[in-house]
């Protein structure tokens, strides 16, 4: 899927990434001391009316990070011609905008102009996964916000039909190696899917098999209950494991059991290098929550805009 525009675009995004010590976890001592208190609680009021808010968050935060850098472009709102990223296709999964928005309001009355968008969604997408019962960290704060969002650039996001070398290009066009494509990917123990994202391995997978053989027969068979070929719900889907509140190693095992939503899931044991990342988070909470840690500061310190923005949904 658009291996050509993301060729085309991978000198662009790598111009935008600008160095890790740019930003600093004290950024806001002094200018904003209550910033992290203000995000945390409003995700956590945000999460108790709402439990798919958390996944939500950290999906967005991913994919502000996989274009233009983790600028807040994926915030922004589409006007006159321009259509941004939020109304580009792989859009169905992103919700709770207004989280961003309510806790942007708060900071501007505590500290205005102060708090970028981008940090914003960086540090409410720790949050999350620390509501959801993940490992914490500190959040590297001092991004900035971008001023330009385009839906046709979504198409640079990872799909979640990639094969291996896709998905390994995808991550080290944004400076990220094969082991933060599989932490990564861990993300996927929070959330839930639309059938459109795995429809094709269930279902006329190719010209010799039906069902992609790379998936358990009983997921297979599941799904297609959920995923009916006829008159299908438009909301239809399924969570992405069955502890999809709880951020642990579920995930992992599932792969090992072919049981990987998505085939970029399941593209995860193509290679032995992936595998055995596969393998040794399966059998570790621990070494997968590190790894995923390291990982998440690594993704959220691709940079890229420069102003902070007064609303997320529009530039200065
Ligand atoms: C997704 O995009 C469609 C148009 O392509 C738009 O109508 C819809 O509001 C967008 N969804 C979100 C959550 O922004
Ligand atoms: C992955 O998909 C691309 C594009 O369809 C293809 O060129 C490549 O050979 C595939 N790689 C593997 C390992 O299947
Ligand atoms: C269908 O997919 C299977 C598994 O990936 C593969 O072995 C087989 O060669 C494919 N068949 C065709 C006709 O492409």
């Amino acid at each position: 899927m658009a291996i050509g525009v993301a060729l085309f675009s991978s000198l662009l995004v790598l111009s935008f990434v600008s160095p890790i010590s740019s930003l600093s976890s004290n950024y806001y001592d002094k200018t904003c001391p209550n910033a992290e208190l203000i995000v945390a609680n409003a995700v956590k009021n945000a999460a108790m009316k709402d439990k798919t808010v958390p996944a939500a968050l950290l999906r967005m935060h991913f994919h502000d990070c996989f274009i233009r850098g983790c600028d807040a472009s994926v915030l922004l709102n589409s006007k006159g011609s321009n259509k941004v990223e939020k109304d580009g296709p792989p859009n169905v999964s992103l919700h709770s905008f207004f989280v961003i928005d309510n806790t942007k309001k708060e900071l501007e009355a505590s500290c205005p102009g102060v708090v970028s968008c981008a940090d914003i969604l960086a540090l409410a997408a720790r949050d999350s996964v620390v509501l959801s019962g993940g490992p914490t960290w500190d959040v590297p704060k001092g991004r900035k916000d971008g001023r330009t969002s385009k839906a046709s650039e979504t198409t640079q996001l990872p799909a979640p039909l990639f094969n291996i070398s896709q998905l390994q290009q995808s991550f080290s066009q944004r400076g990220l190696s094969m082991e933060d494509l599989v932490a990564l990917s861990g993300g996927h123990t929070l959330g839930f899917s639309h059938c459109s994202s795995f429809a094709g391995r269930i279902r006329n997978f190719n010209t010799t098999h039906d069902i992609d053989p790379s998936m358990h027969p009983s997921l297979a068979a599941s799904l297609r209950g959920v995923c009916p070929s006829k008159n299908r719900p438009k909301n239809a889907g399924t969570t992405m494991d069955p502890s999809s509140t709880t951020f642990d190693n579920t995930y992992y095992r599932l792969i090992l059991q072919g049981k990987g939503l998505f085939s970029s899931d399941q593209a995860l044991l193509a290679v032995p290098k992936t595998k055995d990342l596969v393998e040794k988070f399966a059998g570790s909470h621990k070494e997968f929550t590190d790894a995923f840690v390291k990982s998440m500061i690594k993704m959220s310190s691709i940079t890229g805009g420069g102003e902070v923005r007064k609303d997320c949904r529009v530039v200065n």
